[in-house]
């Protein structure tokens, strides 16, 4: 029996998870509260630890678990920023999941737009108070405006056809883009100079870090529209917030905040908010806030837990090499294992 200790618990997970453990010799501990260094004891005696994009994997938390006997850490998302893989290195095992519907995260991403461009969010709102009054719902036709993708991966690439059907014009900025590929290319600095709306889609690095701040944003269109559905550190919202109160920024569509590991999934509504960055952003008319939920429909819960329960499963039944395996050599052709077919380590 494979016991998993599993982070971060909320009702939607436990079914598409329990479902898909039933099937295997695997029982899940479900946790309520995030991993952390004073939370990983509750791992003790289970083979497994399963987290999700807020827990903190960092070299504390994973020599801890190391010393409980843990020997895989599971993610249940593709981003993998919360986990310090070098310190895991020799150690305990990561795997992820790469890929599960790339098509939720670039659909909200086109919801949040177009809700926010066409102000459904206000009509929504003014008729169910009988108002229906115009004045203030002015859009604009998404035909024929330049968006500019920031990453050109799995998401950002549905994103760009999804914005094609729309007669948009797409300009692209990845640092590592494919070599035939119908999509244009050009520099960060003429993507932001050219796009009417920047969507955000590369991964959060050292490198990508606060990528959106205040020297980019003086070099954007006034009244540009920013969507960001991958992870809120590639945004510095006190540069964002400024942006927005000079009028330069028309609006921001954010499924992601940097400060939001206490904030977001859970009803705050009874609570005084602490974070006043979050709260005066939220306050702003042209600002629409979702949280963290991109990735949220059926199709893809389903897939992370079938992907999550074949990592566990691939790890333990085929002498630990798994496919989806992650470490800080993978993608480093010479040294990285994993394209080799064997364990990272
Ligand atoms: P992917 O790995 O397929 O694509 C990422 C792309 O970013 C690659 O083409 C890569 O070359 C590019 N890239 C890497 N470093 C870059 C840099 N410095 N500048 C510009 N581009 C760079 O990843 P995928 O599946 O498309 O996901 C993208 C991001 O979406 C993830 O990193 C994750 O943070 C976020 N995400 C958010 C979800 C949500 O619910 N809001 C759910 C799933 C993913």
């Amino acid at each position: 029996m494979i016991k998993v200790a599993f982070y971060d618990t909320k009702e939607y997970d436990k079914s598409s998870f329990e479902r898909y453990g039933s099937l295997h010799d695997m029982q899940f501990r479900f946790l309520e509260t995030k991993l952390n260094e004073d939370t990983a004891e509750l791992a003790k005696g289970c083979d497994v630890v399963c987290v999700f994009v807020n827990d903190i994997v960092n070299s504390a938390v994973i020599k801890k678990l190391y010393e409980f006997g843990v020997k895989l850490i599971a993610l249940r998302c593709a981003g993998y920023n919360n986990v310090d893989v070098q310190a895991a290195f020799g150690k305990i095992h990561v795997v992820h999941v790469p890929a599960y519907s790339p098509y939720a995260v670039a659909e909200h991403a086109i919801a949040l737009l177009l809700t926010s461009v066409r102000r459904i969010h206000k009509a929504y709102n003014r008729t169910r108070e009988f108002n229906f009054s115009l004045n203030g719902l002015t859009g604009f036709d998404f035909h024929g405006k330049t968006v500019g993708v920031i990453g050109t991966g799995k998401i950002g690439r549905i994103f760009i056809d999804i914005c094609r059907g729309f007669g948009m014009h797409v300009v692209a900025y990845d640092r590592f883009p494919p070599k035939d590929s119908d999509i244009e290319y050009v520099s960060l600095d003429e993507l932001f100079e050219r796009s009417d709306i920047i969507s955000l889609h590369c991964p959060l690095t050292d490198e990508t870090r606060h990528m959106i701040g205040a020297d980019a944003i003086s070099k954007m269109k006034k009244g540009v529209v920013i969507v960001n559905t991958s992870r809120g550190g590639l945004i510095d919202a006190e540069a964002l917030l400024e942006g927005i109160k000079t009028r330069k920024i028309g609006a921001a569509c954010l499924d992601v905040y940097e400060e939001e590991a206490d904030i977001f999934f859970e009803d705050r509504s009874g609570h005084i908010l602490d974070d006043d960055l979050l709260s005066r952003l939220i306050s702003m008319p042209n600002v629409i806030v979702t949280s963290h939920q991109a990735f949220l429909t059926e199709d893809a819960l389903n897939n992370i837990a079938e992907t999550t329960v074949n990592n566990i499963l691939s790890y333990f039944e085929n002498d630990g090499i798994c496919d989806n395996e992650l470490c800080y050599r993978c993608g480093n052709i010479e040294r990285c294992k994993k394209e080799r077919k064997e364990r990272c380590f």
